[in-house]
């Protein structure tokens, strides 16, 4: 749509230090800039904007790309707005897109009809907030509920009163379309009040009537803290308890989450966000002190959801009520989440007492217990079994093979990463089989579907495969697993690259390294004793153990020997690489130049695996 050329003009006379500036506070690190990262919550910073590379990357969280990028994940713009709006930053002129006539014409009514609809909805918001004030019996509700005044301002809390045309008040024309479809109004009658009209004269107030009435009113605002819809809650016990605004062209259910322009700061300071299912509840939990609450607005969670959440955030607590319906609606969370949940997120689910919704709760129990909740949350590789367990008899063959077949579509959602990896043994404990027996079991196909997400300044890697050592010879890696647990205290000495390259070794081993790190990061290094009894709960310790029985007499017990065993490794990945080069198609100018590039590697690598030397 947009050309090419046109792009790395923009980019060429944009300045990403002024458009990240915009929105994040930078400070001169080097020949860097720095600032807390605006993708995930943090206390110092590790965002940085390099001005010449014209681009931004987080150390904390990965995030990372150019000014378009960092508009499109930022602030939620299109591909196409993120051009517009830095193309106008700089007096370009977007060259025309080759749309028909009936297409333009299309977007700009769209663009129309959204901010006349924005303006009708802050208008009504306005009208609501006055009229709470001037309801005390909206007012004792909201008191009777636990909320103070300043709580209420913060949501922007409202009252629609009573009548049934109230609105004919506050607008001027109560038949302006618009009305109908914010939702603020409905036709009673919508077939015949036509022609009424057309016979009234062309007024056709006639069969309208105010939807809101007689109710508590949440406004649902958008990231900007824009006015998108409704919801709105009787005083007493009649039904429907809360009544909605209907989808319009700002506001989508399965998109948006009551409370998130509230919480944005909250989310912030408290490094997590909490997903609950009402409105009540997120305005009890911020009376609580719980400001990091959003709500699903009556809908399940959705994927998009979760996307958008953690654009703010990089942990989320799932909080359902301990009923049979709440766990369905975990259910659904779980399957929405799987699929962002990388190995830098986390993902956690609350379960209340049945008898209890966290409003409720934090009410009657008080802050400190609903924070306890929070901190017994279970993580989502827990869920996702406990949930694949469903209806399973694991004490028979059959259940545990139903567990794995429930659990199978919810383990491809996962993205390849560590934690992935590790579901593997541990789903093939709960079904009884081996890790080799379930990775054949449900094939390659289904494993590493998408590519590990790229180490900074690395090219990504292929995809790997599941099998031990598939990529390095299986007994190069054992001896290198070996010396490490042998001597933990090596771990700390090796360079990011080589911790990063050992990590990237898939399998079991892939597994190993991961524990080892923790254990080094936990307890610091250990000896081989305490390792050993440490290891004796993981799915992998007995391989582990084999790699160990196989040492010989004579083996290599220095740091010089880790080093050539790094080397040996270094170059099987390389080599790897250029083969992957190679056989692909006819390799243009580009990937010679790469080929070349690797060759050189492979070559000092070479050289080091008989020196032991570090690579430079
Ligand atoms: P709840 O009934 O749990 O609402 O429904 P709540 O927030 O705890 O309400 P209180 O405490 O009784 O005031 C959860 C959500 O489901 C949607 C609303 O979004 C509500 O917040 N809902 C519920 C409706 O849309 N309509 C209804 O009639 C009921
Ligand atoms: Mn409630």
């Amino acid at each position: 749509m947009i050309p090419p050329g046109f792009l790395q003009d923009l980019l060429s006379r944009v300045d990403i230090v002024d458009v990240v500036g915009r929105h994040v506070e930078l400070k001169r690190g080097g020949a860097n800039l720095m600032g807390l990262c605006p993708f995930h919550a943090e206390k110092s910073p590790s965002f940085s904007v390099s001005p010449s590379k014209q681009f931004y990357h987080c150390f904390g969280c990965g995030a990372s790309g150019d000014a378009i990028r960092f508009l499109t994940e930022h602030l939620g713009l299109s591909f196409v707005e993120a051009v517009r709006d830095l193309a106008q930053g700089v007096g370009l002129q977007v060259p025309e897109e080759q749309v028909s006539d009936e297409e333009r014409e299309r977007r700009n009514t769209l663009r129309e009809r959204r901010k006349t609809l924005g303006e009708v909805l802050a208008q009504a918001a306005d009208f609501y907030r006055a009229q709470l004030k001037a309801s005390p019996r909206a007012v004792q509700y909201l008191k009777q509920r636990g909320l103070t005044g300043a709580i209420a301002a913060r949501f922007g809390l409202g009252y629609a009163p009573p009548g049934w045309k109230t609105l004919a008040g506050v607008f001027p024309r109560y038949d302006d379309p618009a009305l109908e479809e914010a939702g603020l109004v409905r036709q009673r009658d919508a077939d015949s009040s036509g022609d009424d009209a057309a016979a009234a004269g062309g007024s056709s107030d006639r069969g309208r009537y105010d939807w809101f009435r007689e109710r508590v009113m949440f406004p649902i605002r958008g990231v900007a803290g824009e006015v998108i819809g409704f919801g709105g809650r009787v005083l007493d016990d009649s039904k429907p308890k809360y009544i909605n605004s209907p989808e319009t062209p700002v506001f989508s259910k399965g998109r948006e989450l009551y409370g998130l322009f509230e919480a944005r700061q909250a989310l912030r300071d408290k490094g997590y966000a909490l997903v609950v299912e009402g409105y009540m509840d997120v305005v009890a939990l911020a009376q609580a002190g719980f400001a990091n609450a959003v709500a699903t607005l009556g809908t399940a969670c959705t994927a998009d959801h979760v996307q958008k959440l953690f654009r703010f955030t990089d942990a989320v607590v799932f909080s359902f009520d301990g009923d049979s319906a709440g766990r369905r609606a975990a259910g659904r969370a779980l399957e929405a989440a799987l699929p962002h949940a990388t190995d830098l997120r986390s993902v956690r689910f609350l379960f209340l007492p049945p008898e209890h919704d966290p409003d409720s709760y934090v009410r009657e129990l008080g802050r400190a217990a609903f924070e306890d909740q929070v901190t017994r949350a279970v993580p989502l590789s827990r869920q996702l079994i406990e949930h694949a367990a469903d209806g399973a008899d694991l004490q028979s063959a059959e259940g545990r093979a139903r567990l794995l077949a429930q659990a199978r579509p919810l383990w491809a959602l996962l993205p390849d990463g560590a934690l992935k990896r590790q579901l593997l043994p541990e789903l093939a404990r709960s079904g009884g089989l081996t890790v080799e027996d379930l990775a054949a079991l449900w094939g390659q196909s289904a494993v590493g579907s998408r590519p590990p997400p790229a180490a900074p300044g690395r090219p990504p890697l292929a995809r790997r495969g599941l099998a031990p050592g598939r990529r390095a010879p299986a007994a190069v890696a054992d001896l290198a697993l070996r010396l490490l647990l042998r001597h933990s205290d090596w771990w700390e000495q090796l360079g990011a690259e080589d911790q990063q390259m050992l990590h990237e070794l898939g399998g079991t081993h892939g597994l190993a390294v991961a524990w080892l790190e923790q254990q080094c990061v936990e307890l610091g290094p250990q000896t081989w004793a305490t390792l050993a009894n440490a290891m004796a709960d993981q799915p992998w310790a007995d391989e582990a153990m084999g790699w160990m029985r196989s040492a010989l007499a004579d083996e290599e017990q220095t740091r010089a020997d880790l080093q050539r065993v790094l080397h040996r490794l270094w170059r099987a990945r390389l080599e790897a690489e250029v083969q992957g080069l190679i056989s692909a198609s006819r390799p243009d100018r580009d990937t010679l130049d790469r080929i070349a590039a690797l060759n050189e590697q492979i070559r000092r690598h070479r050289a080091g695996e008989t020196s032991g030397a570090v690579a430079t």
